[in-house]
C-alpha cells in the first residue's frame, strides 16, 4: 500500500526517540551517581563528570527532544496541511544528517573537544552541519506549508515556524567563531558581551527549543486525544504573539549580579516576569480543552502522560520567573534549585510530552495496537514517582545550600565552610539518582511496551482517522 503521506522520515525519528531517550537519560544517571559517589569518574579522562554533563545536556536536550520534534513536526504539517512533505529526499536527509550530528556530538564531547559555551559545545565543523542540516528542516517544513491544500495554518504549526526560525538565527549567531584547527574556534565575542550572546541563545533555546516546539505538539496532541476542538483558537494566537515577543528578552536573567550592564539585567527580569502571563495562557488553553472531557484521563494512560506534561509547564514557568527576580536569584543561583527547575521543565514538561507524542506515533504509524495499556500505566507512575523524588530532592538540596553559603556569625564570619555545604547535600544527591533510575526504568519500560507494538502482531488499525481539530 503507498502510504499518502511521508510515515517513514516519522517512523525514523519516533524510533531514534526512544533510543536516545533512553541513552540521554542514561548518562544523566551516571552523572547523578557521580555526583553521590565521586569514586565514579574512575580517574579516567573520557569518563569524568565534566565531559559527561554536556553529553548528557546534548543527548537528552538535541538527541531525544530534537528527534521527538522532527517527528512531531513532520506528521503534524502534513496531517493539517492535508499534503505530503515537499520533498522526501530532502526529509531522509534531515533524518540521517541530525543521526550524524548526534553521533559526532557523543564522539568528540567525551574526547574533550567543546567550545565550553554551554549547550553550544560542539566545535566549528559540527555547528556548519547543524546549520545546513536545520536550513533543509526548513525547507522541508515550510515548502509543505507552502503546498498545503486547506487555507487555514493550523496554530501547532506557527509554533513549530517559530521554533523553526528563531533556533536557525540564534545558533548561527552564537556559534561566529574563529577556528584555529579542526577541533578549535574562539567565538568572535569577548568578555561580557560573550555572555550577553550566549544566554541570549541559552534562555532562547529553552524558549524555542523546549518551549515553543512542545507547544506545537501541546496543540495538536491534546485535541486529538480528548476528541475535542482548542479551548479557544483566539486565546491560542494571543498566547503565540506573547510567548515569542517576551521570550527573546528574558536571557540576562542568567546574569544577575554579573558584569553585565544592571538596567540589562533589570530588563531580563521585568521580561521574565511578564513571561508568566503568556506561559500560563497556553497551559489554560491546553487544560481547558479537556474540560468535558476528563473521565479520559482515567481510560487513557497517554492523554494523561500529555495532561501531566502541561501541568510540569505550569509549575516550572511560575518557578522560573519567580527565580528571575533579582533577590531570589541571589538565593537560587549557583545551587541545585536551578538544577530542579531544569529538571520540573526537562523531566515533566519536555519528557513526558515526547514520551506521549510517541505512544501516540508509533502504533499508529505501524498500524499496530499498543502491545500493553498495563505496562503504559507503568511507565507514568514509575517515571512521575521519580520525577517528584527528583526535583524535591534538589529543592530542598538548593534552598539549603543557598541558606548556609550566606549564613553569617555576629562577628561577620561565615558561619558554614562549603564542605559543609556539600557534605550537607549528599543524601539528596542519592535521593536524586534513585528519581533518575526511576524515570529511566519506566522509558525502558516503554522502549520494551513498544518494540513488541511494533514487532508484534496484534489487530491492525485501519486507517488513521483525519484531524479533527478546532479551525
Ligand atoms: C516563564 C518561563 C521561565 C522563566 C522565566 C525561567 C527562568 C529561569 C531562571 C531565572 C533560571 C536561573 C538562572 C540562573 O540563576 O542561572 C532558569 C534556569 C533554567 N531554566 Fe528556566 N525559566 C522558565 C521556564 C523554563 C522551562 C519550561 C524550562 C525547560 C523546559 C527551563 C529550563 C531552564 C534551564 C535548562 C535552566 C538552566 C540554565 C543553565 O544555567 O544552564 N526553564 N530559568
Ligand atoms: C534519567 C533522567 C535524568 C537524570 C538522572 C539527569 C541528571 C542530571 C544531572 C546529574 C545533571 C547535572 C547537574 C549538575 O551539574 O549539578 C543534569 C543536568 C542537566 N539535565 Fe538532566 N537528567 C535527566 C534527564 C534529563 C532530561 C530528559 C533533560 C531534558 C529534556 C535534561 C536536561 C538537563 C539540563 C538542561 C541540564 C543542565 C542544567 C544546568 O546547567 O542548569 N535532563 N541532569
Amino acid at each position: 500500500m503507498t502510504e499518502t503521506y511521508n510515515y517513514k522520515v516519522v517512523r525514523q525519528f519516533a524510533i531514534m526517540t526512544v533510543v536516545w531517550g533512553i541513552v540521554g537519560m542514561l548518562v544523566g544517571v551516571i552523572i547523578a551517581a557521580q555526583m553521590a559517589w565521586p569514586a565514579l569518574n574512575f580517574d579516567i579522562p573520557y569518563l569524568t563528570f565534566g565531559r559527561l554533563r554536556p553529553l548528557h545536556t546534548n543527548a537528552v536536550i538535541f538527541a531525544f527532544g530534537g528527534c521527538a520534534l522532527f517527528a512531531g513536526s513532520y506528521y503534524i504539517v502534513q496531517r493539517t496541511c492535508h499534503t505530503r512533505l515537499i520533498s522526501d529526499g530532502l526529509a531522509a536527509f534531515t533524518f540521517w544528517g541530525w543521526q550524524a550530528i548526534i553521533v559526532a556530538a557523543a564522539v568528540t564531547l567525551p574526547l574533550g573537544i567543546t567550545t565550553s559555551k554551554e549547550y553550544a559545545e560542539l566545535e566549528w565543523p559540527i555547528d556548519i552541519a547543524i546549520a545546513v542540516v536545520w536550513v533543509a528542516y526548513a525547507v522541508v517544513f515550510f515548502g509543505t506549508i507552502a503546498k498545503r491544500r486547506v487555507k487555514h495554518i493550523y496554530v501547532a504549526n506557527w509554533f513549530f515556524a517559530a521554533f523553526i526560525i528563531t533556533i536557525a538565527v540564534l545558533h548561527i549567531v552564537n556559534n561566529i567563531e574563529l577556528p584555529v584547527s579542526l577541533t578549535k574556534s574562539y567565538s568572535v565575542y569577548a568578555g561580557v558581551q560573550d555572555a550577553m550572546v550566549q544566554w541570549w541563545y541559552g534562555h532562547n533555546a529553552v524558549g524555542f527549543f523546549l518551549t515553543a516546539g512542545f507547544l506545537g505538539l501541546m496543540y495538536y496532541f491534546i485535541p486529538k486525544l480528548a476528541e475535542r476542538p482548542v479551548y479557544s483558537y483566539r486565546l491560542s494566537i494571543v498566547h503565540f504573539w506573547s510567548l515569542v515577543f517576551t521570550y527573546i528578552w528574558a536571557g540576562p536573567h542568567h546574569l544577575h549580579y554579573t558584569a553585565l550592564p544592571n538596567w540589562a539585567q533589570s530588563l531580563g527580569m521585568v521580561m521574565s516576569v511578564i513571561l508568566l502571563a503568556p506561559s500560563w495562557g497556553g497551559m489554560i488553553n491546553g487544560v481547558m480543552t479537556l474540560s468535558g472531557a476528563w473521565h479520559k484521563l482515567r481510560s487513557d494512560p497517554v492523554l494523561r502522560f500529555i495532561i501531566v506534561a502541561v501541568s510540569f509547564y505550569g509549575m516550572s514557568t511560575f518557578e522560573g520567573p519567580m527565580m528571575s527576580i533579582k533577590t531570589v536569584n541571589a538565593l537560587s543561583h549557583y545551587t541545585d534549585w536551578t538544577i530542579g527547575h531544569v529538571h520540573s521543565g526537562a523531566l515533566g514538561w519536555v519528557g513526558f510530552m515526547s514520551l506521549g507524542c510517541i505512544y501516540y506515533l508509533l502504533p499508529r504509524l505501524y498500524g499496530r495496537e499498543i502491545y500493553s495499556l498495563k505496562l503504559v500505566e507503568l511507565h507514568f507512575w514509575t517515571s512521575t514517582i521519580g520525577i517528584v523524588l527528583y526535583i524535591t530532592a534538589m529543592w530542598v538540596a538548593g534552598v539549603m545550600q543557598g541558606l548556609m553559603w550566606r549564613a553569617v556569625n555576629a562577628d561577620g564570619t561565615l558561619t558554614y565552610s562549603f564542605i559543609e555545604s556539600v557534605a550537607a547535600t549528599h543524601p539528596f544527591y542519592i535521593i536524586r539518582f534513585l528519581g533518575g533510575a526511576l524515570y529511566l526504568a519506566g522509558t525502558l519500560v516503554m522502549g520494551y511496551n513498544l518494540w513488541r507494538t511494533c514487532s508484534g502482531n496484534k489487530p491492525v488499525v485501519a486507517e488513521i482517522p483525519m484531524p479533527a481539530l478546532a479551525h
